[in-house]
């Protein structure tokens, strides 16, 4: 209220300052013309009767003066008519006048001295009546003046003029009247206007912004943006800030509450047996079926013989162990050149080789198809589109179009797999699929769909510049959860479909509703089959001392320190930077030339795509030029081994070495700091993590870099190598304890059963 009041009386000062200002100088410039006109009244008149006064005057006939006045006294607003000699006595007056004026007046005197009209106010009566005077000496005739008299004595008398100017004052005060009525009615305008703004504009949609916040604030509200009445107002920019407040503010009710439930659920460990024991009773005895691009099992001709290899990357390292429990079908495509060579009539055969304990369904694509959808949208589109690393996205029709042909292609097949199975559960895997859940729904609205995406979710700026931006959302959305690695993720996907679709977002919930069908967005970190504790440390120990003298040996260097990197070869992982890391560590402390090695375990990846070819070249010239620069003859800094590895090669690498850097400039997870962290079980090594790794907002016992900052990456080596055993234990032992509680069957169990518990509902395309 009290601004309301200062706002008013500030309002009513303005005005009333104007007003008076105003009405001031309307009273000035009305008086001033009053008068003006008075005086040009009083001359014309004065002069009228100057000249039939003048005669009657020199002749003194003072009765023919008294009725000549008397004639003009009545006329309108005269009060009198006096005519005076030249001592200033009165020799006629109009009888009115008789008494008032009978002392000399002194502007009569000097009327006549001077010989100049005067016109002045008096006040004659002493009653406040204001009179206006007017004086016109009488100049004496030509022949007076042809007689050479002095000027004064050319004057024999004045004619006096008085008119009643009283009027002028009633006009005037007219005026401050009417401005002051005026004034008033402005006033009251004000203070209702002001008041009714105040209240429209300003209390009241206070009033139920706070009432909103406090309903937030209570985590009462209904919905994490405030009423549509109130966007458009004065507010707005402070709506629109504390809606992003509220946002975060659900955001991290959300996860403090999800840090919550993972702490209650972290009082039991999950473990590969209790998956299978919590799988069996959730499913009902129904089985899972997983959908993926990538196969975890491809078949590939080895000269004459054919062999079985896994190919690299997280999914098929968070998922195999996941279908080993809970049986089930994995549908991916077919890409190894003896593929076909294994499987059934239906395409299908069970793996893993040695130990089947699920289907795999292969999926043929054309070259067409793998061209179009896999190489170009998936990989040139989609792929640098959610990693902010700098790579332009490319977006082409025809993959496009090949990219929706194939989507088709693999809800063909699912639907023909689960055609016999009642509300089954589906796992869908990544950006290849997006069109997926939503064909899948609209064939069978009954599936309960998760689509678990593996790579980062861009912000809506970023993920504006897709040509078919709604499309994909709309695919999407089709699915019952959509999983990211990260609640970052989950937020930045939330804000991209409230950017660029028409739909109903509950950021309490965390959930999109879109034509009666509601999706969760939920962050599942996933992780790496990890559960074991160590027995024999002693014997891990000495099973390292072996390896690493072994592997030394492989490689054909002499060294003391040992650095892994196990990658694709791909420009998010950031390896030149790598490189250019080592090479300013040995620079900068020369101590450790000839003493650090590190491996580069390097898979080619999506080699058809020029980028990609560009990047293998750029890392081999990289490795060629920096081991050039150092070599002795006994030793190299960098060994790039550019091959697909298998998990037990890797893992041997993992056991030996002294550090293990993840430097990805942009990564959803990435699962090798997980199982090169899962491996030590000596707990020991250094994990060296890329801040923009969605494993970094675990893994905080690493040495957390950012790999665009080569001297800080540089640093960081010293750093690890120079690290106390007892720290370095201390770090791993932390991590090993974080991903054994967050492991791949607790990701799974998660995930699984929220989808098992869902009520599906229909889908609008
Ligand atoms: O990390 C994202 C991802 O798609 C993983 O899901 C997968 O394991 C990896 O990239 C490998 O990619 P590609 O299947 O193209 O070899």
């Amino acid at each position: 209220m009290k601004i309301t009041i200062r706002l008013i009386v500030s309002l009513i000062f303005v005005v009333a300052l104007v007003a008076v200002i105003f009405s001031f100088q309307q009273v000035r410039a009305e008086k001033t013309r009053l008068i003006g006109e008075l005086e040009r009244r009083a001359i014309v008149l004065a002069e009228s009767i100057g000249e039939s006064v003048k005669p009657l005057v020199e002749s003194n006939s003072l009765d023919k003066l008294n009725r000549l006045v008397e004639r003009f006294g009545n006329r309108e607003r005269l009060e009198g008519v006096a005519i005076y000699d030249s001592q200033g006595n009165v020799l006629a007056s109009t009888p009115n006048l008789a008494l008032k004026i009978s002392k000399p007046l002194p502007q009569i005197i000097s009327s006549i001295t001077e010989n100049r009209p005067i016109h002045s106010f008096l006040n004659i009566a002493g009653n406040g009546k204001e009179i206006s005077l007017y004086i016109l000496p009488l100049p004496r005739t030509s022949e007076g003046e042809v007689q050479g008299l002095p000027q004064e004595e050319g004057v024999m008398g004045a004619l006096a003029l008085f008119h009643d100017a009283s009027y002028i004052d009633v006009r005037l005060k007219g005026i401050w009247k009417n401005n002051l009525i005026r004034f008033l009615t402005l006033t009251m305008l004000i203070v209702v206007i002001t008041l009714l703004v105040v209240r429209w504009s300003i209390t009241g949609p206070i009033a139920k912004f706070s009432e909103w916040m406090r309903e937030l604030r209570l985590g009462k509200g209904k919905s994490s943006q405030p009423d549509t009445s109130l966007r458009g107002d004065m507010l707005a920019p402070l709506i629109s800030e504390v809606t992003h407040l509220a946002k975060s503010l659900s955001m991290a009710r959300a996860r403090a509450e999800e840090e919550a439930r993972l702490r209650v659920q972290a009082e039991s460990l999950w473990t590969a047996n209790r998956l299978k024991e919590h799988m069996r009773v959730e499913l009902g005895g129904k089985k899972l079926f997983l959908v993926s691009n990538r196969e975890p099992y491809m078949h590939v001709k080895d000269g004459r013989n054919i062999k079985c290899i896994v190919p690299a990357g997280g999914l098929v390292t968070a998922l195999d162990p996941v279908m080993r429990i809970c049986d089930g079908v994995w549908i991916a495509n077919g890409s190894g050149d003896a593929d076909k060579e294994v499987v059934d009539a239906n395409d299908k055969l069970r793996v893993p080789p040695e130990e089947p304990a699920y289907t795999l369904k292969r999926i043929w694509l054309t070259k067409e198809e793998e061209n179009g959808y896999y190489y170009g949208f998936s990989n040139e589109g989609i792929w640098p589109l959610c990693h902010i690393t700098h790579t332009r996205p490319v977006f082409r029709l025809d993959d496009w179009l090949h990219y929706q042909k194939v989507n088709e292609k693999f809800t063909e097949a699912l639907l023909k797999e689960i055609a016999d199975e009642e509300s089954p559960l589906v796992l869908i895997q990544d950006y290849h699929l997006a069109l997926l859940p939503l064909l899948v729904k609209e064939k069978r609205p009954d599936v309960k769909v998760a689509l678990f995406w593996h790579i980062p979710w861009p912000n809506p700026e970023a993920y504006g510049i897709c040509p078919w931006q709604q499309e994909i959302l709309i695919g999407m959305l089709g699915a019952d959860i959509i999983g990211f690695h990260t609640q970052f993720h989950c937020n930045n996907f939330l804000d991209t479909i409230d950017r660029f679709l028409e739909s109903k977002i509950d950021w309490e919930q965390f959930s999109v509703e879109r034509g009666g069908h509601a999706t969760m967005i939920r962050p599942f970190p996933i992780s790496v089959a990890f559960e074991a504790s160590v027995s024999d440390r002693k014997a891990v120990i000495q099973e390292k001392e072996s390896l690493r003298e072994q592997l030394f040996k492989e490689i054909g260097v002499q060294a003391r320190y040992l650095g892994v990197g196990v990658d694709r070869i791909d420009y998010t992982k950031g390896i030149p930077e790598r490189f250019r890391a080592i090479e300013r560590f040995l620079e900068k402390y020369p101590e450790f030339v000839g003493e650090f090695t590190f491996v580069e375990l390097g898979a080619p990846s999506r080699t058809h795509i020029k980028k990609y070819r560009d990047l293998m070249t750029e890392v081999e010239e990289m490795v060629d030029k920096i081991n050039w620069r150092f070599r002795t003859k006994t030793w190299r800094p960098i060994v790039f081994l550019k091959a697909h590895h298998s998990h037990e090669e890797v893992n041997h690498f993992y056991k030996a070495s002294d550090i293990c850097m993840v430097t990805s400039l942009h990564d959803g997870m990435n699962l090798v700091a997980k199982e090169f962290v899962a491996s030590r079980e000596d707990e020991d090594g250094v994990l060296l993590l890329s801040q923009f790794t969605g494993a970094s907002r675990e893994l905080k016992d690493a040495v957390i870099v950012n790999p665009y900052d080569i001297e800080q990456m540089a640093d960081a080596i010293h750093l690890s190598l120079a690290m106390k055993p007892d720290e370095r234990s201390e770090r791993v032992k932390r991590m090993r304890a974080a991903i054994k509680e967050h492991n791949i069957y607790r990701w799974a169990g998660n995930l699984i059963t929220e989808l098992a518990r869902l009520r599906t509902t229909d889908v609008a395309s």
